[in-house]
C-alpha cells in the first residue's frame, strides 16, 4: 500500500520513493513539443479532481488551469505578443504572474500593486504582453500563493528562440512537490507556524508534469533539451543524472556558458528554471537513476530514465553542445552603479529586528523581515523598499543574516549574479531568482530600466507569507 505520509519518509522520499509503486504509474506524462499558443487564448482557474497519485488511487482535490496540473504549456515565439483571458471559478480572487518575464508593470499581476484581484466565481482579467526574451518561464497566481500554487495553479510559458538549437527532443519536465494526506488529499496546514519559520512546506510527494513519475524512456544516443521548472513550494532540488553528464545552456531561461553542473548538481530552487542538454550515452536496456540529493541523508529517486531495450538513435556523439544566442537584456555596468544593501533576517534560530534579539516566537504572524520590515499584508501597502532611478544601473548586495535557504526573486528584471561571499563569480549568470544558502552574501547587479512597482520576495512561499516580501520601484 503507498504511503505517503509515512513520517520516515515524509520530508523527501515521494511516495513513489521506496513504495515499490514501478508498476501502477504511466511515466512522465509527455508535455514535450506542446503546440504554439494561438494569438489569444483562455486560462480558466477552477477546482478539478485530477489522478495526481496514479489510476489506481483516489483522486485529488485541486485547482487547475484549464483543468489540467500543471496548466497547459503556453508556447510562443520570441517577440511575439500573448494575450490570455483569464476566467476565475475558484471561491477565492487570484490573478497570474508571468514569472521571470520582462513586461509592463500592469501586466505583472501582482494584487492591488498592479492590478485589483479577479473577482471569485467568473471574474475576468486579461493579459497582454510581449515576450521579449526567449527562455524558460512560468505562471502562477500571485495572491495567497502559498495556498493557491500548492493546491495546483501552474505552469509553463516556453519562449522559442528565432533559431531553436538542434535537438532531437524538446523535453518539459515541471518539478513540484506536495503534502498529501494518507487519503490522497492535500493537507490543508497552510497556516502552520512550524513551516513559515523553518525551511517552509516541504512535501511528500514529487511530481513531474502533474503525475508520480517512475521512468523516462529515452533512446541511446539521442540528444534531449531538457527544460527543469521548479514549482514546489518550498523544496530546492539537487538533481544528478546518474551515468550522464548534462550541460546546463540557460538559467531562469536566460542563456548562460554552456557548462556542466557545479559538483554535479543542478541545484533548483522554488521558482528557478535550468535548461540542459542532455545526451543520451548510456547503451539500449540501461536505466539509470535521477536522483534529488539536497537533503543529502534523505537522498532519494525522482524518476529512471530507461533506456529503449533496442533501438539507438545514433552511435556517435551528435557533436559540440549548442550555445543559445543571448537575449536582449542591458548590461549593468557596476562600476557606475548605485548600491544598497539588502538583509534578510529572521526565522527559527534568527534574530528579528525590534524584538531586542529575541528569537522569534512561534504565534507571530511575521517570522521574517527584509531590512527591518516584515511585509505580510497580501494588499501590498507598504512602502517601497527601494527607490531605483529608472535606466541606472545597480548592484544590490543580499545579505542572508538566517540559517535558512532563501531564493530570492526579483520582479520584471534579469540580474547577473557577480559575487557570493566576497568571491567573483566567474559565469555572472543573469537570472531572475538568487539562491542564498545560509548566512551567505550576494551580490547581484542590473539596469533598472523597467518603470514600475515590483515584487521582491522569497519564492519559498511560506517566508514570502511570513514578512520575506518587499517591493522595488523603479522611477
Ligand atoms: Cu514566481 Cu513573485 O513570483
Ligand atoms: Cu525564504
Amino acid at each position: 500500500m503507498r504511503d505517503p505520509t509515512d513520517p520516515a519518509r515524509r520530508r523527501a522520499l515521494g511516495a513513489f520513493g521506496a513504495l515499490g509503486l514501478a508498476q501502477a504509474i504511466a511515466g512522465v506524462a509527455p508535455i514535450a513539443r506542446a503546440q504554439r499558443t494561438p494569438d489569444r487564448t483562455t486560462l480558466r482557474v477552477a477546482a478539478a479532481r485530477l489522478p495526481l497519485l496514479g489510476p489506481e488511487n483516489p483522486h485529488t482535490d485541486v485547482w487547475a488551469y484549464n483543468g489540467r496540473v500543471p496548466g497547459p504549456v503556453l508556447r510562443v515565439r520570441q517577440g511575439e505578443t500573448l494575450r490570455v483571458d483569464v476566467v476565475n471559478d475558484l471561491p477565492e480572487g487570484t490573478t497570474v504572474h508571468w514569472h521571470g518575464l520582462r513586461l509592463p508593470n500592469a501586466m505583472d499581476g501582482v494584487p492591488h500593486l498592479t492590478q485589483p484581484p479577479i473577482a471569485p466565481a467568473g471574474g475576468r482579467f486579461a493579459y497582454e504582453f510581449d515576450c521579449p526574451d526567449a527562455g524558460t518561464f512560468w505562471y502562477h497566481p500571485h495572491l495567497r500563493s502559498n495556498v493557491q500554487v500548492e493546491m495546483g495553479l501552474a505552469g509553463a510559458l516556453i519562449v522559442e528562440e528565432p533559431e531553436p538549437p538542434v535537438v532531437e527532443r524538446d523535453v518539459l519536465w515541471v518539478l513540484d512537490d506536495w503534502r498529501m494526506a494518507r487519503d490522497g488529499q492535500v493537507t490543508q496546514d497552510f497556516a502552520s507556524m512550524r513551516d513559515a519559520m523553518h525551511d517552509g512546506r516541504i512535501g511528500n510527494t514529487v511530481t513531474i508534469n502533474g503525475v508520480l513519475p517512475d521512468a523516462f524512456a529515452i533512446e541511446s544516443g539521442e540528444r534531449i533539451r531538457l527544460r527543469l521548472v521548479n514549482v514546489a513550494n518550498a523544496r530546492v532540488f539537487a538533481l544528478r543524472f546518474e551515468g550522464h553528464a548534462p550541460v546546463v545552456i540557460a538559467l531562469d531561461g536566460m542563456p548562460c556558458e554552456p557548462h556542466a553542473p557545479d559538483a554535479g548538481r543542478i541545484l533548483l530552487g522554488p521558482g528557478m528554471r535550468a535548461d540542459l542538454i542532455l545526451d543520451a550515452t548510456g547503451r539500449p536496456g540501461e536505466r539509470h537513476r535521477v536522483i534529488d540529493d539536497f537533503f543529502v541523508r534523505q537522498a532519494y529517486e525522482v524518476v529512471t530514465l530507461a533506456y529503449h531495450p533496442r533501438k539507438r538513435r545514433r552511435a556517435v556523439s551528435p557533436g559540440p553542445v549548442p550555445r543559445l544566442a543571448p537575449n536582449p537584456v542591458p548590461e549593468p555596468d557596476p562600476d557606475d552603479a548605485d548600491r544598497h544593501r539588502i538583509v534578510l533576517n529572521g526565522g527559527m534560530m534568527g534574530t528579528m529586528p525590534g524584538m531586542g534579539g529575541m528569537p522569534v516566537m512561534a504565534g507571530a504572524r511575521a517570522a521574517w523581515a527584509i531590512n527591518g520590515q516584515s511585509a505580510t499584508e497580501s494588499d501590498h501597502s507598504h512602502a517601497p523598499l527601494l527607490t531605483l532611478a529608472r535606466n541606472r544601473s545597480c548592484v544590490l548586495e543580499l545579505v542572508n543574516d538566517t540559517a535558512w535557504w532563501h531564493p530570492i526573486h526579483l520582479h520584471g528584471h534579469s540580474f547577473r549574479i557577480l559575487s557570493r561571499n566576497g568571491v567573483r563569480d566567474a559565469r555572472r549568470p543573469l537570472v531572475d531568482t538568487a539562491l542564498l544558502a545560509p548566512r551567505e552574501r550576494v551580490e547581484i547587479a542590473f539596469v533598472a530600466d523597467n518603470p514600475g512597482d515590483w515584487m521582491f520576495h522569497c519564492h519559498v512561499l511560506e517566508h514570502q507569507a511570513s514578512g520575506m516580501m518587499a517591493t522595488v520601484r523603479v522611477a
